[in-house]
């Protein structure tokens, strides 16, 4: 088939790849001109494992290209995908007019039967709403009788930054919502060649199943964190609890890791998505605001117990591993690791920091006085403490005799419990973790 994917970030680019790679042709359309010139000469505009390599073989075998001229391309579109973002407005609710303006851009060039597929996480309704659009803007063309022929389907994303290919190629469902069944075969079509169940259901309830998956699995995360909160000084470690409770297949081993919080594009976005849409309708989600507190207590109780142990941060070095908001990507949206250093900052701590991917995007957000580092043990070279915001592999592999060489102090606040397990005190060096019981964290810091 022929695809128009609209929107070129990590979804549409994804996506785009993934439907090249099961034989499809695919076109990817963009705004951003310096994003497509990139794509063009084979880059990738973001780090994501394996997509580059990916993009440079199927741009060679002519599977996929990249323009920022829509009309050169929709008048072959079998079926046009929306994949632009769909941010956070202040009051919590989705940002609809990026998907919205596509639509009627689309509807305004559209001049042949298609099917429209929406990529994009969307509140209820949005569906329908990119459908009257895109047919209002036919009819404005004098195409209203062709606009009644075109249809829409809800088919979200569920991929993860850092393993996006992936999990788009073996996901463990895909979810499409629509109204016929001509649409619901077309799209089995579409993804012949990814072996996973096919959940059909009507347009609401797809559109549902995004969010609702996301603010879920926040709610783990936030549902960890406040038990990490309660076992210092218990006795107990929150890891033991984790695959204790996790090894119940009816609870689930994942997103149930404790740390300074979950952060990125869609998780923090999602749930406030879902708690607005449940407030329009009158209905006070209660669970949701919990989730958002947790989530944004917990970094600050992160930071408190640095400077409850450090005392003043004025005029400390510290150095930080990590800024992206989860490890394998370069991508900093919501990052809980960002929202820690500005606030280090703030406490007057003078900040070095690395991470292998997101140094580059951090620069952008941080104030200038962060110094970047080019390696983990430069960061820490003279710090009065590390600070660790992101759980890079890369990091378990140091030497931490040279590390506790480098460092005036040799103490460790580790916010996504990455060096847990490798015996850190033994090795001389003050560990505070999160919710960990044992000697490997110091002290108790449940107050707050
Ligand atoms: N990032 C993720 O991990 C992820 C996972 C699942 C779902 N989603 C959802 O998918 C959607 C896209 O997310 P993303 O992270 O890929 O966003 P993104 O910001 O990385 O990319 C969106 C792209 O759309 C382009 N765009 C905007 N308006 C356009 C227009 N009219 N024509 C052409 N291009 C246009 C932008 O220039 C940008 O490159 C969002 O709704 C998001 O919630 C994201």
């Amino acid at each position: 088939m022929n695809l128009v994917i609209i929107g070129t970030g990590y979804v549409g680019l994804t996506t785009g790849l993934g439907f090249a790679s099961l034989g499809h042709r695919v076109a990817c359309v963009d705004t951003d001109a310096a994003k497509v010139a990139r794509l063009d000469l084979g880059e990738a505009p973001f780090y994501e494992p394996g997509l580059e390599e990916t993009l440079k073989r199927l741009q060679e075998q002519g599977r996929i290209v990249f323009t920022t001229d829509l009309e050169s391309v929709i008048g072959e579109a079998d079926i046009v995908m929306f994949a632009v973002q769909t941010p956070p407005r202040a009051n919590g609710e989705a940002e609809l007019s990026y998907l919205m303006g596509a639509a009627g851009q689309v509807g305004a060039l559209l001049s042949r039967e298609a099917l429209l597929i929406v990529k994009s996480t969307v509140p209820v309704g949005t569906n329908r709403k990119v459908l009257a659009t895109v047919r209002s803007a036919m009819a404005l063309q004098g195409r209203e009788d062709l606009s009644t022929l075109i249809r829409v389907a809800s088919v979200p994303e569920f991929l993860r930054e850092g393993a996006a290919l992936d999990d788009f190629l073996h996901p463990d469902r895909i979810v499409v919502g629509a109204d016929d069944e001509v649409v619901f075969q077309t799209i089995e079509r579409l993804h012949e060649g990814i072996a996973a169940p096919v959940v059909r259901v009507r347009l609401e309830s797809s559109e549902l199943i995004k969010v609702c998956a996301n603010a879920f699995l926040a709610t783990k995360i936030s549902f960890i964190n406040e038990v990490a909160n309660i076992v210092e000084g218990t006795g107990a470690d929150v890891r033991e609890v984790a695959r204790g409770i996790g090894l119940d297949k009816r609870i689930g081993s994942q997103f149930l890791r404790a740390g300074i919080g979950f952060g990125g594009s869609c998780f923090p976005k999602d749930v406030s998505a879902l708690k607005s849409y449940a407030g329009i309708h009158g209905y006070d989600f209660k669970l949701l605001h919990a989730v958002i507190e947790v989530n944004n207590t917990q970094r600050h109780r992160f930071v408190q117990r640095i400077v409850e142990t450090m005392g003043t941060l004025k005029g400390r070095k510290l150095a930080v591993w990590g800024l992206a908001f989860k490890p394998d990507t370069d991508d900093i949206r919501e990052s809980a690791a960002i929202a820690v250093v500005r606030d280090l900052l703030g406490l007057g701590a003078e900040v070095s920091a690395y991470d292998p991917k997101a140094m580059r995007n951090a620069r952008t957000a941080l104030p200038e006085s962060v110094h970047f580092a080019p390696t983990a043990m430069d960061a820490a070279s003279g710090a009065d403490a590390l600070v660790v915001l992101t759980e890079w592999p890369e990091f378990l592999q140091v030497s931490f005799s040279t590390l506790k060489a480098q460092m005036v102090e040799p103490m460790i606040f580790d916010g996504r419990n990455c060096f847990a397990d490798l015996g850190l005190v033994a090795l001389g060096f003050q560990y505070f973790g999160v919710g960990l019981g044992n000697a490997e964290s110091a002290s108790s810091w449940m107050r707050g």
